[in-house]
C-alpha cells in the first residue's frame, strides 16, 4: 500500500513541477506580474477573490500599470490607472472589442445579445439595439417625459412613507426599471404588481454571482458545477425566470401583430426578423432578440438605481452638501417646477454632485473583462489574439493622478473655480472603446432627474436612533450600499 502511494505522490509532485515551469514559460510572453502557482495561478495572493482595490494597486506598484494576474490557470491582464485604462481601450478600440464567453457567461447567455456576446452577434445585436432606442426616444424629449412621468411616480411613493424611516432601495430600482420596461416592453408596472417585484428579485442573484467564487469554480469546473448547488445554480434559475417572462412579452406582440408603427423594442425586432427572414445567415431570431432584451432589462435596472441609493446615502451623511443643493434648486427653479434634464446647466452644483457620488461609489468596481480580437501591442506590450484584458475601471475613477482628493465624497472635482460644471476625462464609469455602456445617455438623464426631483420634494435624514452608517461597499457583481433606512421629510 505505501508503495503505492509513494508512486502517486511522486507522480503528483512531478505533475506540479511540469505545470510549474510551462506556467513560467508562458509568463515570459506576457506583461509581468506575479508568480503563478500551478492550478490556483495567483489566486492566493488576491485573498481567493478579493479583486479589491488595495491589492490591485499595491500589485501596480510592484508591477507597472499593465500587469498579468492568473485567475487559476488562465492569465488575464490587468489596466491600472486612467492612462493605462484609456490607452489600453481607444488606440486599437477594434481589437480589444471583443468579450471572452468563459463556460459560465456560455451558460448565462450562450454568446447571444449583446452584454456577453462576442464577434459578429455582438456587433449585429448592438448596432440594431442602438439604432432602435435611438428610433424609440434615446436622447429625444419624448423619452425624458417618461423618465419624469416616473420621478413623478418616485415623489408620491416617498411622500406616501409620511417620513417614516424606509429602505429607498425598490422604490429607486423600480423607477428606473420602469423605464426601460417602458422601452422595451412598451409598459410600466405599479408598485403593486406582483410580476415587478419578483423579476426585479430576480436580479439579485444574476449580480451576485459576478466575480464570485462560484463564477471562478464553474469557469473551471463546468462538467462538475452543473451537477452541484449554489449561487451558480440560484443565477441560472434566476435567468430562466426573466427569460420566460420575455418569452411571454414576444408572444402577446406576436399575438397583437407588428403595428405599422412600431411602438417598443419587440415590435422594433419582430418587424426586423420578417425583414431579414431569408437571408442565408439571419443574425436576427427570437433567442438574440430575449437575450438582447434581457440585456437591457440587466443593464437599465441595477447599475442606475444603486448609483441613486448611494447618492441619497451620500446626502444623509454629508447633510451640508445636501442643503447646498436644495438651495441651489431653490434659487433656480420655481417651487414645485418639475426639472427637465437641460435645466443641469443652470444646476452646476447639483450635477457636480450627482457625478461625484457615481465616481465615489463606482459601482461597476473593477469592470466587465474585454477579449483581443487580434494580436495587439499596448503599451510596450505584444499581446496575442484571444488575450483577456480587466480594463480596471475603480483605478481610473480613484486615480491619485487624476483626482485632487480621490477617496473623499468632494463635488468640487466637478466644478472649475467660478463654480461651472466641468467633467475631468478620468470619469469613466461607463467604460470607453467600442463596447462603451450602451445606455450612457439613458442613465445620466434618468440619474440626474431622479435625483434633483428628489432633492426638490425632500430632506433626507437618518433614521432616528442610527448610530453607525457603513460607506463600505457590499461586493458583488456591482458595489452596492449596506441595507439602510432613511426618512424623506417633505419640504
Ligand atoms: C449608472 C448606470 C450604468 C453604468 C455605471 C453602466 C456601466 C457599464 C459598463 C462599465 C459597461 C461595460 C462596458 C465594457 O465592456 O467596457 C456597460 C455595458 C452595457 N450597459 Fe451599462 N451602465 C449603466 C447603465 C445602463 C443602462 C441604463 C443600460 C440600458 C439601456 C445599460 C446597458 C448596457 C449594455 C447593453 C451593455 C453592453 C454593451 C456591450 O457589451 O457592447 N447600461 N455598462
Amino acid at each position: 500500500m505505501l508503495p503505492l502511494a509513494c508512486i502517486f505522490f511522486f507522480f503528483a509532485i512531478c505533475l506540479l513541477m511540469i505545470e510549474f515551469v510551462k506556467l513560467q514559460r508562458r509568463r515570459k510572453e506576457l506583461p509581468p506580474g506575479p508568480t503563478p502557482l500551478p492550478f490556483i495561478g495567483c489566486l492566493w495572493q488576491l485573498n481567493f477573490f478579493q479583486l479589491n482595490r488595495e491589492i490591485l494597486a499595491k500589485l501596480a506598484k510592484s508591477y507597472g500599470d499593465v500587469y498579468t494576474l492568473w485567475f487559476g490557470p488562465s492569465p488575464v491582464i490587468i489596466l491600472h490607472g486612467f492612462q493605462a485604462v484609456k490607452e489600453g481601450l481607444t488606440t486599437h478600440p477594434e481589437d480589444v472589442s471583443g468579450r471572452p464567453v468563459p463556460p459560465f457567461f456560455r451558460a448565462l447567455a450562450n454568446n447571444k445579445g449583446i452584454l456577453l456576446s462576442t464577434g459578429n452577434t455582438w456587433k449585429h445585436q448592438r448596432r440594431f439595439s442602438l439604432m432602435t432606442l435611438k428610433s424609440l426616444g434615446l436622447g429625444k424629449r419624448s423619452l425624458e417625459y417618461q423618465i419624469q412621468e416616473e420621478a413623478r411616480h418616485l415623489v408620491v411613493t416617498f411622500r406616501e412613507t409620511k417620513g417614516k424611516p424606509t429602505s429607498p432601495s425598490f422604490a429607486l430600482t423600480l423607477a428606473v426599471s420602469n423605464v426601460i420596461c417602458a422601452v422595451v416592453f412598451g409598459h410600466r408596472f405599479s408598485t403593486k404588481d406582483e410580476t415587478i417585484h419578483q423579476l426585479l428579485e430576480a436580479m439579485d442573484p444574476i449580480f451576485k454571482i459576478g466575480g464570485s467564487a462560484a463564477q471562478f469554480m464553474y469557469d473551471v469546473f463546468p462538467w462538475m458545477m452543473q451537477h452541484l448547488p449554489g449561487l451558480h445554480k440560484k443565477a441560472l434559475t434566476a435567468r430562466d425566470f426573466v427569460c420566460s417572462f420575455i418569452e411571454r412579452e414576444v408572444a402577446k406582440h406576436r399575438d397583437a401583430g407588428v403595428p405599422d408603427e412600431p411602438k417598443d423594442f419587440i415590435d422594433f425586432y419582430l418587424a426586423q426578423m420578417e425583414k431579414t427572414k431569408g437571408y442565408p445567415k439571419p443574425a436576427y431570431d427570437e433567442r438574440n432578440m430575449i437575450q438582447s432584451i434581457f440585456d437591457l432589462f440587466l443593464g437599465g435596472t441595477e447599475t442606475s438605481s444603486t448609483n441613486l441609493c448611494w447618492a441619497l446615502l451620500y446626502m444623509v451623511v454629508y447633510p451640508d452638501i445636501q442643503a447646498k443643493v436644495q438651495k441651489e434648486i431653490d434659487t433656480v427653479m420655481a417651487p414645485g417646477q418639475m426639472i427637465c434634464y437641460e435645466d443641469r446647466k443652470k444646476l452646476p452644483y447639483t450635477n457636480a454632485v450627482i457625478h461625484e457620488a457615481q465616481r465615489f461609489s463606482n459601482i461597476i468596481a473593477v469592470g466587465l473583462p474585454r477579449l483581443c480580437v487580434k494580436d495587439t501591442v499596448i503599451r510596450q506590450y505584444h499581446l496575442k489574439r484571444g488575450s483577456v484584458i480587466f480594463p480596471n475601471m475603480a483605478s481610473a475613477l480613484h486615480d491619485p493622478n487624476e483626482w485632487d482628493t480621490p477617496l473623499l465624497f468632494n463635488p468640487q472635482h466637478f466644478l472649475d473655480k467660478d463654480g461651472h460644471f466641468i467633467c475631468p476625462e478620468a470619469f469613466i464609469p461607463f467604460s470607453l472603446g467600442h463596447r462603451v455602456c450602451l445606455g450612457e445617455n439613458l442613465a445620466k438623464t434618468e440619474m440626474f432627474l431622479f435625483f434633483a426631483n428628489l432633492l426638490q420634494s425632500f430632506t433626507f435624514h437618518l433614521a432616528e436612533g442610527t448610530k453607525d452608517i457603513n460607506l463600505e461597499p457590499v461586493l458583488g457583481g456591482t458595489l452596492q450600499p449596506h441595507y439602510f433606512e432613511i426618512c424623506a421629510i417633505p419640504r
